[in-house]
């Protein structure tokens, strides 16, 4: 059996993710992690909040409470969201916890022990109106690569460059507005990712046909740039500290930096589910840890900002610990989805977050829609006419009403039961046959996590059931030919049975109210493995069905414009 092992970058736990920060990571793991589920695969599928760094002491003191209490409140609030969302992960962890901190000293004490860090005098960026060093967030200013004024000392949103914050032109103070920046020397730990260069170079060679380019043309730009060693430490109070055996105490004081820990998350989120659920060390190392997980593919699912940390950080680190630790296998990085003609912020409100999305409509259109033009291959842009139309047409008018008319029409004029009468001729053969090339094809780009093409298969398989129904028109020959009417109702009661399992990676509760129109539905509705003539003619004669309320309801122009202006982060 299979054995696929999916996590997606863990969402800072500071505030509702946006709909962008959901597209390019935590949706598209939940669908492929779904559709290994549905195809009998061994699945883990891990996700964490990351729960360190300036950011999250600044976004704490901003709301004026303790770090801990804050980043208890939103990761409930996450997690929360994310259930509502239907991201259905084995466990969603968090990066603070005590399996993470017993993880990240052990890495940290393992590449100590091997010569891979090094303790360094840093000229860090210090405010005396603050009274503290400012380390990464806590520093905005200009970006020394591509101009833009607003770039935060760790990594500037808009050309993506990693920063240090005294490369940062006109430095100011993100707590105070204070200029008054002076450098004062601070002593860190610093990987030596320059050991790693040619290891790196030939892995992600490795992968240069199974990878995305967006993936391999960033990890090759950094390498090309020169790979520089990099501070693990921080001179800040939230934060795993640094153990007194490593540099002899002389990191005093000093916490790791959130992008150190942040990843290693994933293996101390697995042993989080491993002792929440009494499974014992080994359940967890199963997945994670040499020989036992020697069958394990891992894929992780992460916007185009994280692949650095994920292609170069991250695998050198594991590589240092001189460890068999597991290394991604698959990795599906994404660009991004712009809202309305500019980008989501989630500083100025602008764009739909989590929350919003839920109020006005199910997770199911969003699911959807979001998966059906997920940035693959470039960025991609969110306009409320545009989903409009997605969901009116593709939802509404393919998928919802195929349903509600056949479904109705077999209560009013079947009894509202599987008609018995009549045999499948050359129009149910034909339509056979495609579906089997189209489900098929449907397959293949899902378990290539390639979304959009996949949808686009999906929406063709309820195209062609559309077609057959339109030409078999059991409404019609109802009258004059009963047999011929049933032979259409039954067929397409078993498509949307099809349809019940088809959509269920992508739209879990829709698929479950598709599927209980016909009959109860498992748990985890399998993925359909026999040819298409056998599926398409498994019900009963004379089982009953339950038609389903309206499954999509239209959107209305008034709709879009009132949510267009809700949405518009003018702070309405
Ligand atoms: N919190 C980071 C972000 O939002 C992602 C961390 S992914 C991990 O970009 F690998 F570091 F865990
Ligand atoms: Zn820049």
């Amino acid at each position: 059996m299979k054995r696929i092992l999916i996590t997606s970058a863990i969402p800072s736990v500071n505030g509702v993710k946006h709909l962008g920060n959901l597209v390019g990571s935590m949706l598209p793991a939940d669908v492929y992690a779904r559709f290994c589920r549905a195809r009998g695969y061994e699945t883990l599928a891990i996700c964490a909040t990351d729960e360190h760094g300036a950011p999250i002491e600044l976004a704490a003191a901003e709301e004026g409470i303790p770090v801990s209490e804050y980043c208890d409140k939103w990761h409930a609030v996450q997690a929360d969201l994310g259930a509502r969302f239907g991201l259905s992960w084995d466990h969603f962890g968090r990066s603070s916890s005590d399996q993470n901190r017993e993880m990240t000293w052990h890495f940290a004490r393992q590449l100590w022990k091997n010569g891979h860090l090094d303790v360094r005098t840093t000229k860090q960026a210090y405010s005396a109106t603050d009274g503290r060093f400012l380390p990464d967030r806590y520093v905005i200013g200009t970006c020394p690569h591509c101009g833009n004024i607003n770039a935060r000392g760790d990594q500037c949103e808009v050309c993506t460059r990693v920063l240090d914050p005294i490369d940062l032109i006109e430095p100011r103070s993100a707590v105070s507005g204070a200029k008054d920046i002076e450098i004062r020397d601070s002593r860190h730990l610093f990987l030596k990712q320059t050991n790693f260069v040619d290891q790196l170079r030939a892995w992600i060679a490795s992968h240069k046909n199974d990878w995305p380019v967006i993936v391999t043309s960033i990890a090759n730009k950094w390498l090309d740039e020169g790979l520089q060693d990099r501070g693990i430490t921080r001179d800040l109070e939230w934060g795993f500290p640094v153990p007194d055996d490593i540099a002899d105490g002389q990191l005093a004081g000093k916490v790791f930096y959130v992008w150190f820990d942040a990843p290693i998350e994933y293996i101390g989120a697995t042993k989080e589910w491993a002792d929440k659920n009494n499974l014992g060390d080994d359940a967890w190392r199963d997945w994670w840890h040499g020989d036992r997980a020697k069958d394990v593919t891992y894929v992780e699912f992460m916007g185009k900002d994280n692949v650095p940390f994920h292609t170069i950080i991250f695998p050198a680190m594991i590589l240092g610990t001189g460890e068999p630790w597991k290394k991604v296998d698959r990795l599906k990085g994404f660009n991004y989805i712009n809202y309305d003609g500019a980008k989501f912020s989630t500083s100025s409100k602008r764009g739909i977050f989590m929350d919003g999305a839920l109020d006005i409509l199910p997770a199911d259109y969003w699911r959807y829609y979001l998966m059906a033009n997920s940035p693959e291959s470039s960025d991609s842009m969110f306009t409320w006419e545009h989903f409009q139309g997605v969901i009116n047409k593709d939802l509404a008018d393919v998928l919802g009403n195929f349903v509600n008319r056949v479904t109705k029409f077999c209560v009013a004029r079947f009894d509202g039961a599987v008609p018995s009468e009549g045999e499948y001729g050359d129009d149910e053969k034909a339509l056979a046959a495609r579906l089997d090339t189209l489900v098929a094809q449907y397959t293949e780009h899902l378990e290539a996590c390639e979304f959009r093409k996949a949808l686009a298969e999906l929406r063709a398989i309820w195209v062609a059931a559309n077609e057959y129904i339109t030409v078999a028109a059991p409404w019609t020959h109802f009258k004059a030919d009963r047999a011929k009417a049933a032979v259409g109702i039954r067929m397409g009661l078993n498509l949307i049975h099809l349809f019940g399992h088809l959509c269920w990676p992508v739209m879990p509760t829709a698929a479950r109210a598709i599927h209980h129109a016909i009959q109860n539905a498992p748990e985890i509705i399998p993925w359909p493995s026999k040819p298409m003539a056998e599926f398409l003619g498994q019900l009963e004669p004379g089982q009953k069905i339950a038609p389903p309320d309206v499954l999509f309801a239209k959107i209305a122009d008034e709709q879009v414009a009132e949510w267009r202006a809700r949405f518009s982060g003018t702070g309405l």
